[in-house]
């Protein structure tokens, strides 16, 4: 008999257990991270709809939204990306179609006021691949450097509208990163 197959109210199900038994970002994302991987090896988990970037945008969607933790959908056009971030919780990243280039960065203290960002590393993650955020390593840019449409589910700890969050440039120039909007990368 195959496996059943793992569908989004299983992991959200999952994911209400696992953040009510634990507090710890590494333990969290440590279990979440396979379940995640499950989730998105099945094109069928999620509606299409949410799977689609609008005509002329990048797509984000709002899959399940909890006071523990919240899972979207983000659909990267060709060459989008976001410039180095914090995100203040922890997070998984899956990616369901093509693939998605990936830098975690160090923050620290640089020149002239400005931080300094080190590069720590850069990974391209592909289907099946789940990408964990923990604080302390929590920073990093995405970018979509291939041709066709990067399919990504996201998951973190805490609703992202609102939050005091930063971005950097890359000379290490600070700027707030704050939106009333949910912004969920
Ligand atoms: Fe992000």
């Amino acid at each position: 008999m195959a496996a059943a197959t793992y569908t989004l109210e299983d992991f959200i199900a999952d994911l209400d257990r696992i953040t009510r038994e634990e507090t710890s970002p590494e333990i969290i994302t440590e279990r979440a991270a396979p379940l995640l991987g499950r989730l998105v090896e099945n094109p069928g988990a999620i509606p299409t709809r949410y799977l689609r970037a609008p005509a002329g945008q990048r797509g984000r969607y709002m899959l399940h939204r909890a006071p523990r933790f919240n899972v979207t959908s983000v659909i990267w056009r060709p060459g989008d990306r976001a410039g180095a971030h914090d995100h203040r919780t922890w997070g998984v990243i899956g990616v369901i179609a093509n693939e998605i280039e990936e830098t975690r960065y160090r923050v620290g203290e640089g020149a002239g006021g400005h931080a300094r960002l080190d590069v720590l590393r850069v990974m391209h993650h592909k289907p099946g691949d789940v990408s964990r955020l923990v604080p302390g390593d929590e920073v990093h840019a995405m970018h979509n450097t291939t041709g066709r449409d990067t399919v990504e589910i996201h998951v973190y700890g805490r609703d992202l509208a609102g939050l005091q969050r930063k971005t950097w440039a890359d000379d290490g120039t600070e700027t707030p990163l704050v939106s009333p909007k949910y912004l969920n990368c």
